[in-house]
């Protein structure tokens, strides 16, 4: 017999699946422009590629944003309300959490819900982290707001949320679908819990094209694997070394955006979604838009989405932003 707890699994597993064909479908029948969802970059191969880039010289975002936390976590901890529950949106490795998770434990034993909808970036975090005196994890395998919605239920009365939303991942939806998304985060809060959040400022162009198309190719590693997963996982064959990897800076959006570029003519077929994708030479396949913000600009969009910003802390070296919002 099949354990419920199993067959739970199993369901998800499908459901996943289920949701992946559809978006590849639909994804790749666009026109003029095809275009991908960039959170399946994140299986088991792109994590760990993506914790890669993090390291890498070119790519300041995560150093910037360790660099802040570990210069003022005792200063942002000072600001939040007494007796938080800690939930972290797309957690990664956790290594940017410690050292804010350190300074609350500090003063008090502190629980912590990692949620992720990759399993294995979950287990690197409980492993990151488990080591903090005083600490309590509960990881959660969900999408961002099922499991925030979760964590909310599950808090006692008289505890407040701590939402993390950190290495400004708010950067790679539209901004449009930030600030809906932010509204979203916030109906699932009561007044007083707060949103701790991450943005990437702008920088020079040819500081972010190199950051997002490294010299050792890493970026572009993580960008084909989503073809490479397609053909793992929904049996495809799309031929990779007939695509390369393109960064480019869209100046309207202020975003940099990742496309797969076809070399030459391609014809390929996705089986598991009954799809034969042709591409013309130069064309391309839209993966990912990091969009980056001015410090000034992030209480604004809170604003709009009934949080207020409390406090900002800034570094300057790299560009980079930490909002404290407080919901209203
Ligand atoms: C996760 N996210 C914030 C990264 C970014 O900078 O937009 C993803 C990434 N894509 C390429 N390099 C890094």
């Amino acid at each position: 017999m099949i354990q419920p707890a199993l067959s739970h699994e199993l369901l998800e597993r499908n459901r996943a699946k289920a949701d992946f064909v559809a978006d590849v479908r639909a994804g790749l029948s666009k026109a003029p422009q095809k275009e991908l969802p960039s959170k399946y970059l994140y299986d088991e191969v792109g994590s760990a590629l993506f914790e890669v880039i993090t390291v890498l010289p070119e790519y300041g975002v995560t150093r910037a944003e360790e660099r802040l936390l570990t210069e003022h976590a005792a200063d942002i901890v000072a600001h939040l309300p007494h007796d938080v529950t800690v939930a972290e949106l797309g957690s990664g490795s956790g290594r940017k959490t410690r050292r804010i998770l350190e300074a609350l434990c500090k003063k008090r034993p502190t629980s912590y819900c990692p949620i992720e909808i990759s399993r294995s970036a979950l287990q690197l975090c409980r492993r990151e982290l488990g080591d903090i005196e005083r600490i309590s994890i509960v990881g959660y395998e969900r999408d961002y707001l099922a499991g925030l919605a979760e964590v909310s239920q599950n808090r006692a009365a008289n505890e407040r949320l701590l939402v993390l939303f950190l290495g400004s991942t708010i950067g790679n939806f539209g901004r449009l679908a930030a600030t809906r998304f932010l509204r979203d985060i916030r109906t699932m809060l009561a007044p007083g819990d707060a949103l701790l959040l991450g943005t990437d400022l702008d920088k020079p162009v040819d500081t972010l094209i190199a950051a997002y198309d490294d010299a050792v190719g890493v970026t572009a590693a993580f960008n084909l694997n989503l073809l490479a997963r397609i053909n793992r996982e929904l049996d495809g064959n799309f031929p990779l070394d007939k695509f390369e990897h393109v960064a480019r800076f869209n100046r309207d959006a202020r975003s940099i955006e990742m496309h797969l570029r076809a070399k030459e003519p391609v014809t390929a077929q996705v089986r598991a979604a009954q799809l034969t994708v042709s591409l013309e030479a130069g064309e391309t396949i839209w993966t990912e838009s990091s969009h980056k913000y001015r410090a000034d600009e992030v209480p604004a969009i809170a604003y709009d989405a009934r949080f207020t910003c409390s406090h900002q802390w800034i570094e300057r070296d790299w560009g980079f932003a930490e909002s404290l919002l407080v919901a209203r």
